[in-house]
């Protein structure tokens, strides 16, 4: 059994920056209120026109993560793409990386676990390389959240939370046993898989989606807008994220000591305070950035790896824990010799 490790890392969010201003200008809501229930201050949204889509802020993430990983592009032998607002219905978006990086004709893989789904991606990069089969993975977590909100007063409850942008590394086989990734942890309870979910249209269940045909629809068959049952969302997930770390800990005979940096899915500030507070974690030891962002789902916990990472906040030999929890539910975790 061979030892995977992250050898690059790079994100990329558009430019355009949308303040809780800008959101009250759109909907009945203000800069308090998102503030205070979720502290975010800001967010990016792709502009039309400006190039971006999942696909394409995904390669413009990965062609800084190959780079900083100082491997040649052709040395990637397997694609894993994570995001839940793919550029079309199907194919997935690993497929346009692979082409629009220029690469081989190597595998790519889509993975559909929302908020949980890079540290999905991690894991089935790191069992390709613990078996041997692969070497260099590329793992992508992206996300064009804008291109699907409800915008108005009626969709408020979601559409202030999330945000654009991809975030990807380099995962690779490692010289050294004693570094990189120690274990990956993974859950999913489908029971409440609404609760949580953009539900059409779907292929048994086509809903009007011209203005004129939607005008006459009632707000309850509205399934092309996610719907989030938020409070039931915030209380599974401190608990789910707690479980999901010890789990990761125990695994590797640590305890919450060890841990040097925790990355949480950045889902909502408070969920990442509550469970700071929780594990007793200084605001050294854990690091958010949904103040500048939102919540990127897929892509959030690339983007604050390498968020951290740039700003000299992991170093060689910390552990790193990165964990998450979102629609599903799914949830999941990490542990990282860096
Ligand atoms: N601006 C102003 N008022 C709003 C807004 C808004 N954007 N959204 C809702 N309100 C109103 C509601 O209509 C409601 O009004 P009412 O009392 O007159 O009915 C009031 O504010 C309170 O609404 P609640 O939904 O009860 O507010 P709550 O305190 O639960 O906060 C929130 C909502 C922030 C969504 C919270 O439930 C939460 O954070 N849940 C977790 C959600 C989350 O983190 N999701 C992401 C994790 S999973 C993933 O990443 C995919």
């Amino acid at each position: 059994m061979y030892r995977s490790k992250i050898t690059g890392l790079g994100k990329y969010v558009p430019e355009n920056i949308v303040t809780n201003d800008d959101l009250s200008k759109l909907m009945d809501t203000n800069d308090a209120w998102i503030q205070e229930r979720t502290g975010i201050k800001e967010r990016r949204h792709i502009k039309k026109g400006d190039g971006n889509s999942t696909a394409v802020m995904g390669v413009k993430a990965a062609q800084i993560a190959i780079e900083r990983a100082k491997i040649n592009k052709d040395e990637i032998e397997l694609i894993v793409f994570a995001t839940l607002s793919p550029d079309y219905y199907f194919p997935g978006c690993g497929v346009q990386v692979q082409d629009l990086l220029g690469l081989p004709t190597i595998p790519a893989i889509d993975i559909r676990n929302q908020c949980s789904g890079f540290v999905y991606a991690l894991s089935v990069a790191d069992q390709y390389i613990k078996t041997g089969m692969y070497k260099n993975v590329l793992v992508i977590g992206s996300e064009n959240q804008s291109g699907g909100l409800d915008l108005t007063t009626r969709g408020r409850s979601v559409s202030v939370i999330f945000g654009d942008g991809a975030g990807a590394v380099v995962v690779s086989r490692s010289e050294n046993d004693n570094q990189g990734i120690l274990s990956t942890h993974m859950h999913s309870e489908g029971v409440h898989a609404k609760e949580l979910a953009l539900i059409g249209p779907n292929t048994g269940h086509w809903v009007p989606l011209l203005i004129e045909e939607s005008a006459t629809v009632k707000d309850e068959d509205i399934t092309y807008y996610p719907y989030m049952n938020g409070q039931f969302v915030f209380k599974n997930a401190v608990t789910r994220f707690s479980e999901v770390i010890l789990e990761g800990l125990a695994k590797n005979d640590m305890n919450k000591e060890d841990i040097d940096m925790l990355i949480p899915h950045q889902a909502n500030l408070r969920i990442s305070q509550f469970v700071q507070k929780k594990f007793g974690l200084s605001n050294d030891q854990v690091f958010n950035n949904i103040q500048k962002y939102g919540n990127t789902t897929a892509a959030s916990i690339p983007i604050a790896l390498t968020e951290a990472w740039e700003e000299g906040k992991i170093k060689e030999g910390d552990n790193v824990v990165l964990a998450a929890f979102g629609s599903g539910f799914t949830w999941a975790s990490a542990v990282i010799k860096w």
